[in-house]
């Protein structure tokens, strides 16, 4: 902890654990460390970061205001998978919020992670630890594949927890603005105040087809069997199912992973089911659709857009 805590005051990029997926970390009041986290994950510059503290009042010092209900938030989630936005303190420098006047903030559940950042005295700002448009890793070797002699040091405490990662809610106002569903679901946010959803609106565009090939496909149930038998016979197809049962067309390479039908549990090993399909060589990877209720919406919406982010093949 005291060499990870050492690399982050140098300016190092040190990967660790939290409970929700593995975050790319840098000392998030220095510009030149925070830069190094964009180029390490070819991020673009206009996503800004989360900065993860370790106690409400470390919170308070990268704000320049936080809000009655932030305060009351941060008291009832954290340490939890809850980002919160507020306006931001002048020491945090312009490359975390992406220019922004307002920075994220959250506080880990992960004795890991909460080590680290009580080791290094200071907020460490971390993305996921996947180089950008790659999955989020939940297991070490998953951020190495993608970061592997880009950063300093890599913490591994084995499989995170979650594996959804963390709700992003914009608490500057008494409205709670919902920018990223997330582990902590809307309906337990609503209990403590009036809430709007912006997470639709704020969800990145589908790229155009033609860009790339689309790695992720989320198909209903009833379709399976007819989107895998439209497939070109040579490449490997990876599935994702839950509740469908399907005679699988012997004559195609398919491989298969059955998720739990609890969201919680599902959510626990999504990211590692397709991290495996990927290490497997699956060229493309077909996952079954979610039910419509509001316990898989946070689900939903994160398959959603990493069908639409034409995920690369680490
Ligand atoms: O669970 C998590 O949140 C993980 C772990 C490592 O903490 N982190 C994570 O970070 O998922 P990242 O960078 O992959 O996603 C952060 C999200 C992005 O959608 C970003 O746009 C949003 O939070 N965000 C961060 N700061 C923001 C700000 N000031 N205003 C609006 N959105 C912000
Ligand atoms: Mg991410």
């Amino acid at each position: 902890m005291a060499e990870a805590a050492a690399q982050l005051k140098a300016g190092g990029l040190v990967v660790f654990p939290t409970e929700t997926v593995y975050g790319l970390g840098a000392d998030a009041l220095n510009a030149a460390a925070a830069t190094r986290i964009f180029s390490a994950k070819g991020r673009p510059a206009n996503s800004p970061l989360i900065v993860h503290v370790s106690s409400l009042d470390q919170a308070k010092g990268f704000a320049r205001k936080f809000s009655d209900i932030a305060e009351r938030l941060a008291r009832r989630f954290w340490p939890g998978p809850l980002s919160l936005i507020v306006e931001r303190a002048c020491s945090v420098p312009d490359v975390v919020t992406a220019g922004t006047d307002t920075v994220a903030i959250r506080c880990p559940a992960h004795p890991v992670a909460l080590a680290l950042i009580e080791a290094f005295r200071s907020g460490i700002a971390a993305p996921s630890a996947n180089r950008s448009s790659c999955l989020p890793p939940v297991r070490a070797c998953h951020a190495r594949k993608g970061l592997d002699g880009r950063v300093e040091m890599i913490l591994d405490a084995g499989p995170c927890p979650g594996g959804l990662e963390s709700t992003v809610i914009d608490v500057r106002t008494d409205t709670i603005k919902v920018l990223r569903r997330g582990a902590i679901s809307i309906d337990v946010l609503a209990t403590e105040a009036s809430i709007v959803d912006l997470s639709q609106s704020n969800a990145r565009q589908p790229r155009d087809e033609s860009q790339g090939v689309r790695w992720l496909h989320l198909v209903a149930p009833e379709h399976i069997g007819k989107r895998l038998r439209g497939r070109p016979q040579a490449a490997r197809i990876g599935l994702v199912l839950r509740v469908a049962h399907l005679d699988l067309p012997a004559d195609i390479p398919i491989l298969s992973r059955r998720l739990p039908s609890s969201p919680t549990q599902y959510a626990s090993q999504l990211y590692d089911a397709l991290h495996e399909l990927e290490d497997e060589g699956c060229g493309v990877v077909i996952v079954e659709a979610l039910p419509a209720e509001a316990e898989w919406a946070a689900l939903s919406d994160r398959l959603a857009r990493l069908s639409s982010e034409s995920i690369r093949r680490a």
